[in-house]
């Protein structure tokens, strides 16, 4: 029989050191909130009854569950009275009668894998109550594990320590799994007689163990259990998160000349025998085809590149972006809300803002799709096999017919038929010996 979960997602706390206008699990890490890490590794366990509980002014997480995550459900813990408190807030709100079994998740702890949501999962067959724990050399504002004959004895936290406890890195890394057989009642036994005044969900360890329930933990890299709590942390978390992304993206074929220099998102697809260069960042929604190579110092965000194109040194692609295959896209070459198709070459210094481009162009140095009137964006369409010359400025709405010549430093206001030659030039005008006479013999 299949046994049914229930994950608790604890999001209420104030996070005031995040001094941030957002709520803490909506921080991201690689382009996603902290937040939607974790409940898609949730749902990759196969579970989907997520609840999460949020305090009354965490309206951007309510709307972003709701659009994002429409099947989880959220409670609203009115206080911050702690982690138990939270818990029970769950119980009140919702009959979970027909769950077999709980896990507590922080909402804070975006870099928690997968395998280890799987273990609790497991644990929750063997044993009533489950704990994750690491050890830590500044175990420091965490919760100790006492251990007794290695079993799992109790929890202090960190402002309940003493001479004894203080110094024990076995700390607690705040995710709980628990049968949900009579739970309820445990939780109702909590109280708040500590330094803290605060309902902690920890002391369900020493009320199940003193009940005769059995209790274990599962032990985790500290970095695993790492708790964003500022920006300083924020920042920690975002490094760890790049470096599995890099290792990822290695193992699955593509090259990085310098690893350490290029920075993903969490949907970044990067397909094989791609080779990208040091410092280049990928923002949201960007997909490398096979064989493309990405040079240094790029900057590309909602684009596909397809086949084995070249991109870079210095290029920046934004806002909708399709690069075709073969295509080449040179330094200081800067593309908006555009498709290329096939074999177009941008080599060098343009922007092309709201353009198709069709196959085998050539864009020559200094073009400039004039997109903009003041007032609205207008599109530019350059045909097939169509040569743009270097310094051409193409005035939108445009567009230019297949085979066209544009000669270079022309000004193009007006649509261009297909096989023309079209130039705009002041006249050339060459004054002979003018040196010799405006400055006399030198
Ligand atoms: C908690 C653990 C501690 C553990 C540490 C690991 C308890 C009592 N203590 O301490 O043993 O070592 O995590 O990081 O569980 N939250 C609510 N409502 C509340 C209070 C907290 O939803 O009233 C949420 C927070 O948003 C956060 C999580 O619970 O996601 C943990 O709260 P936090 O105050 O950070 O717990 P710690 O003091 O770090």
């Amino acid at each position: 029989m299949k046994t049914k979960i229930t994950f608790i997602v604890l999001a209420a706390g104030k996070g005031t050191r995040m001094k941030s206008s957002l709520s803490k699990p909506m921080h991201n890490i690689a382009g996603k909130p902290m937040i939607s890490h974790i409940i898609d590794n949730i749902f990759a366990t196969g579970s989907k009854d997520i609840i999460t509980v949020i305090n009354n002014e965490n309206n951007d997480i309510k709307d972003y569950l709701k659009s994002n995550y429409p099947q989880v459900r959220t409670t609203i813990q009115e206080s911050q009275l702690g982690t138990g408190d939270a818990v029970k807030s769950v119980f009140n709100s919702y009959n979970l009668s027909d769950s077999d079994g709980i896990i507590i998740i922080f909402g804070d702890t975006p870099l928690l894998k997968l395998e280890t949501i799987n273990n609790l999962i497991k644990s929750i067959s063997r044993n009533d109550l489950t704990i994750t724990c690491f050890e830590s050399e500044n175990p420091q504002g965490y919760g100790r594990i006492i251990l007794k004959n290695d079993k799992l004895h109790s929890i202090v936290e960190d402002a309940e320590t003493t001479k004894n406890t203080k110094d024990i890195k076995l700390c607690n890394g705040g995710l709980m799994a628990l049968k949900n057989n009579g739970l309820e009642k445990y939780l109702d036994l909590l109280n708040n007689n500590n330094n803290k005044k605060e309902y902690s969900l920890t002391d369900l360890v020493k009320i199940i163990n003193d009940r005769k329930g059995t209790c274990d933990y599962i032990k985790c890299e500290e970095l695993e259990l790492f708790g964003v709590d500022s920006k300083i942390g924020l920042a920690k978390a975002e490094k760890e998160f790049q470096k599995r992304l890099r290792r990822k993206f290695m193992a699955q074929g593509v090259t990085l000349t310098d690893p350490d220099s290029v920075f993903f998102q969490s949907d970044t697809i990067i397909e094989e025998n791609v080779e990208i260069q040091n410092n280049v960042y990928f923002g949201k929604n960007v997909h490398i085809k096979s064989g493309v190579t990405i040079r240094s110092f790029s900057y590309i965000e909602e684009a596909v590149i397809h086949e084995n194109a070249t991109i870079g040194p210095f290029s920046r692609l934004r806002g909708n972006v399709s690069i075709g295959v073969d295509c080449k896209v040179g330094n200081f070459v800067e593309i908006k809300n555009s498709v290329l198709e096939n074999d177009v070459k941008a080599s060098h210094l343009s922007y092309l803002g709201d353009s198709h481009i069709m196959n085998n162009a050539n864009i020559g140095a200094g073009t400039i799709t004039c997109n903009y009137d003041g007032v609205k964006k207008n599109r530019t369409h350059i045909g097939e096999n169509v040569f743009v010359g270097s310094n051409s400025s193409l005035v939108a709405p445009i567009e230019i017919g297949d085979n066209a010549h544009i000669g270079a430093g022309s000004v193009i206001t007006k649509n261009v038929a297909k096989e023309s030659l079209v130039l705009t030039r002041a006249p050339l005008k060459i004054v002979s010996n003018w040196a010799k006479k405006f400055l006399g013999n030198r």
